[in-house]
């Protein structure tokens, strides 16, 4: 089948037209190839656009920049690429190779090849589709592998034997599931067994590289599919154990717990529904991950899993730490909904009185909407009258958060009476009556005592003062 006549019909034709001559007048073959011409073919946005020279790459990529408005290239010589960028496009090139990475050596092989040989060793049959940019053959697809069938079969299928493409780049096995999961694709049996066999190869890879393409997958609308293969795969448990440990029921009595590894599932993807941020996707990943630590079977109380979101805080920290994720206020951001997950839950199942609302503010601050998502996502109960009721309190709770915020205006609680003022008013040094006074304050306008504003603030500040014996300076 040929390729769709409009496609060259967007900004790139002019790159692809200064290619064209560039190829024309130097007496090479030029083609695009990858990513390119797969999302192309899917009608997805791409704006990278790799080019396969047969000859001399970076020469090629030289000339086309200049006649582009003289782009700035970047050769990088030893893998014998080069790129340049256009109009907010990266264009990169590289001369066809016979082989890929050497396995366990750093000095890639930059052997001259085929068209044929450099698609051979891509990483899927829909990744290594070409197009050439001959001037008198545009549009011609090169597809040796069957790329285009299987596109349109939705498969992802290795051009080789997948134990040599896996060996090449064991991250390939995650980019396998990447795709899979983001086009919603079946991985083909045969690649999919060679994943498993060669699985282990995974812990050769750098946990950085490893965590951006499981970022990938956190981001797909369904992260739930590629993290289910990751599984089956036997990826998973090699650089998340903490994950594949939630895993099971147990039972005692004849009684069991739900499973917490597809609870937490559904949560993420319950969340992803309404959100695209990855950090708060990782909070669901990571709300429940303390419980097999903390599950105990009481008798009269069934299983349970007190101090989980506490635990479950200190756990999430150790676990961005060990995948090499950033620790900065993300994690923090992390950490404080896992600890803070269940919460509106309790608030929602008892009475939702103004004060427990005001403190669910002031501790969530401007991460309550994130909050409220992920806790409303975390009723997964198979009993739909209970799951009825939740979702009932919840929208109270959601109105009450808003009556409450219009008029305290807690979320970003700024103490109303200054330890500088408390000091002044009563000839302190710093010292923990201060204190004292700040945080009495605080609790009455939480509790409802009295509004948040100076005035109220400040005549409480006196009453608090004259409870612990401090008279206000004469002055
Ligand atoms: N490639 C490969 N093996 C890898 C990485 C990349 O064979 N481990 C090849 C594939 O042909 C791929 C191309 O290099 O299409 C470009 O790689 P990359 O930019 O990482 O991915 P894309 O396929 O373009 O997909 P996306 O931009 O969505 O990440």
């Amino acid at each position: 089948m040929g390729a769709d006549t409009n496609m060259f019909s967007r900004l790139q034709n002019i790159v692809f037209d200064a290619l064209s001559d560039v190829a024309a007048e130097r007496g090479v073959k030029v083609f695009v190839i990858g990513g390119f011409v797969r999302d192309l073919l899917l009608k997805r946005p791409s704006k990278d656009i790799d080019i396969v020279v047969l000859g001399d790459g970076i020469g090629v990529a030289r000339e086309a920049a200049r006649r582009l408005g003289n782009a700035r290239v970047s050769v990088f010589k030893t893998y014998g690429t080069a790129m340049f960028k256009y109009k907010g496009m990266e264009i990169e090139f590289v001369g066809a190779r016979k082989e890929s990475y050497s396995p366990g050596s750093r000095n890639p092989s930059v052997e001259p090849g085929t068209l044929e040989d450099d698609q051979r060793r891509r990483d899927f049959t829909i990744n290594a589709l070409a197009l050439s940019l001959d001037r008198d053959d545009r549009e011609r697809l090169v597809d040796p592998f069957n790329g285009l069938q299987d596109l349109h079969d939705g498969l992802i299928r290795t051009p080789l034997d997948p134990v040599v493409t896996f060996s090449d780049d064991p991250l390939r096995m995650m980019r396998a599931v990447r795709f899979a999961t983001r086009l919603g694709f079946r991985i083909d049996a045969v690649t999919f067994e060679g994943i498993k066999s060669n699985r282990e190869r995974l812990k050769i890879v750098s946990m950085e590289r490893v965590m951006d393409e499981f970022n990938k997958i956190m981001l797909a609308p369904c992260p739930s599919i590629g993290i289910k293969l990751l599984d089956q795969a036997g990826l998973l448990e090699l650089f998340f154990p903490e994950l594949t440990a939630l895993k099971g029921v147990e039972y005692v009595d004849g009684v069991g717990h739900k499973d917490n590894f597809y609870h937490t599932l559904a949560v993420l993807d319950g969340v992803s529904k309404h959100s695209d941020d990855l950090w708060l996707r990782w909070a669901a990943l990571l709300h429940d991950i303390a419980k097999p630590l903390t599950k105990k079977f009481v008798d009269g109380q069934g299983w349970t899993f007190h101090g989980h979101n506490h635990v479950g805080e200190r756990v999430g920290g150790r676990v961005f730490q060990r995948l090499k994720l950033p620790l900065n206020e993300k994690t923090k951001y992390v950490q404080k909904l896992v600890f803070l997950h269940m919460r509106p839950i309790v608030l929602s199942e008892e009475e939702v009185t103004d004060s427990a609302v005001r403190r669910l503010l002031f501790d969530a601050g401007d991460d309550i909407d994130d909050l409220m998502l992920l806790a409303e996502a975390d009723i997964t109960s198979k009993n739909e009258a209970k799951v009825k009721r939740f979702l009932t309190n919840f929208q109270i709770v959601r109105q009450k958060l808003k009556e409450v915020e219009e008029k305290d205006a807690i979320r970003n609680f700024q103490p109303p009476v200054s330890g500088e003022e408390i000091m002044e008013t009563f000839q302190l040094p710093p010292c923990k009556q201060v204190g004292e006074i700040k945080n009495a304050i605080k609790e009455a306008i939480l509790d409802g005592i009295i509004a948040n504003n100076p005035d109220e603030a400040r005549a409480y500040m006196f009453t608090v003062a004259a409870k612990i014996g401090l008279a206000p300076s004469p002055d």
